[in-house]
């Protein structure tokens, strides 16, 4: 198929185009570089026999996005572009409906004037946030989307819109809602391809910043959680794993039908054990400051993934936490500036 990958300069979307170029798909990336990297693009496809395209443009620029579209003769969409700060959405809230509502509901009007009668198959990248603080653990797909800030909530409107455009004008869809997604893909020659955000507010990335010596600690913020060690629990994906998701959920999406999908290990891990993991992969001890909560951080995030290991398959190629680690402490090592290293 011909996939438009917008937001394929950013961290998840450039390992999906990867995944995309090794099951045999013609790809072009769509990204106005607000956040993403050109380079993340040739890292993307490199040692393989195809690369991607690259446009760059923002999605609500209709007549580039449709021109792209027919251009290529795009089949389907994967929409990975948007703002993730959830910190931020909270203080500019209007950035976050404008870029991660509005501008994708001008994409999905745009898709309905695509190639043969409009494009009809979307996976749309949302996330754990639509659920809220929750009610039940593991979180499943009909847990109740219930978002506790802008961010969140810019994302549940788009999963709504994108259901309500099925219903009425037969696109078809995946939504893959995912958990914490680390690492970075070790089939790319030199570790060159992975997480290069900024500001940075993942919490892997800014314990291996610490443990390089980049910042003085890691901090965390709650020690006295109802959990195992008092500190929150989250669920962990590499982003290799995630990148094949969206593989396996493309096939298999249906014209006019859709799927909605959580993507997660099932496992949690507290922030201390995320820290001690990090410590193993890197050899090093990593400096902490304990810190008082901060509102709005629920005590356990998991999803339960058994929807799409059941239906897609789906089965994690890098299930443990450490591998996760390690990988994406040696993309940190080669890269110290991200992309800029490469330049
Ligand atoms: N990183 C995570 O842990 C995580 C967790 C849950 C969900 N998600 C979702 O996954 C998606 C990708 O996240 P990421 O971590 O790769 O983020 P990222 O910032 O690395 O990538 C997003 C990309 O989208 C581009 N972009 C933003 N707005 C655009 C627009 N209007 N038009 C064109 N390009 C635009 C940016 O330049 C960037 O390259 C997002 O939709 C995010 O909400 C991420």
């Amino acid at each position: 198929m011909n996939i438009l990958v917008t937001g394929g300069a950013g961290y998840i979307g450039s390992h999906a185009v990867r995944q995309l170029l090794k099951a045999s798909h013609s790809v072009v990336v769509y990204d106005d570089l607000s956040h993403g990297h050109k380079e993340s693009i040739a890292a993307a496809s490199s040692g393989l026999k195809t690369s991607a395209e690259f446009v760059q443009g923002n999605v609500a620029d209709s007549k580039l996005f449709t021109d792209t579209l027919n251009r290529y003769s795009i089949d389907a969409v994967m929409h990975f572009a948007a703002f993730i700060e959830v910190g931020e959405s909270v203080v500019d809230p209007e950035k976050y409906y404008r870029n991660n509502f509005t501008n994708a509901l001008s994409m999905l009007h745009s898709l309905r004037s695509g190639p043969k009668n409009g494009v009809k198959k979307i996976v749309f990248s949302s996330t754990a946030a639509t659920y809220g603080n929750p009610l039940t653990s593991p979180i499943q797909e009909d847990h109740p989307l219930l978002p506790i800030n802008p961010y969140g909530r810019s994302k549940m409107m788009t999963e709504l819109a994108i259901r309500d455009f099925a219903h009425a004008y037969g696109l078809g869809f995946a939504i893959l809602r995912y958990f914490n997604v680390a690492g970075a893909s070790p089939e790319v020659e030199g570790f060159g391809l992975g997480e290069a955000h900024e500001p940075e507010s993942h919490l892997i990335p800014r314990v291996l910043a610490a443990a390089a010596g980049k910042s003085a600690a890691i901090g965390i913020f709650g020690t006295d959680y109802d959990t195992r060690d008092g500190t929150c629990i989250r669920d962990y994906v590499h982003v290799d794993d995630l990148a094949m998701a969206h593989v396996l959920a493309l096939a298999k999406i249906q014209d006019g039908k859709g799927e909605v999908y959580n993507i997660g290990s099932q496992n949690g891990f507290s922030v201390r054990e995320v820290i001690r993991a990090c410590e193993k992969a890197t050899g090093k001890t990593i400096p902490v400051e304990e810190k008082p909560r901060r509102a709005g951080d629920p005590a356990t995030l998991v999803a339960s993934s058994d929807k799409i290991r059941k239906e897609l398959g789906w089965t994690p190629k890098y299930p443990d936490l450490e591998t996760t680690v390690s990988h994406a402490w040696k993309w940190h090592q080669s890269h110290p500036m991200g992309y800029k290293s490469s330049r």
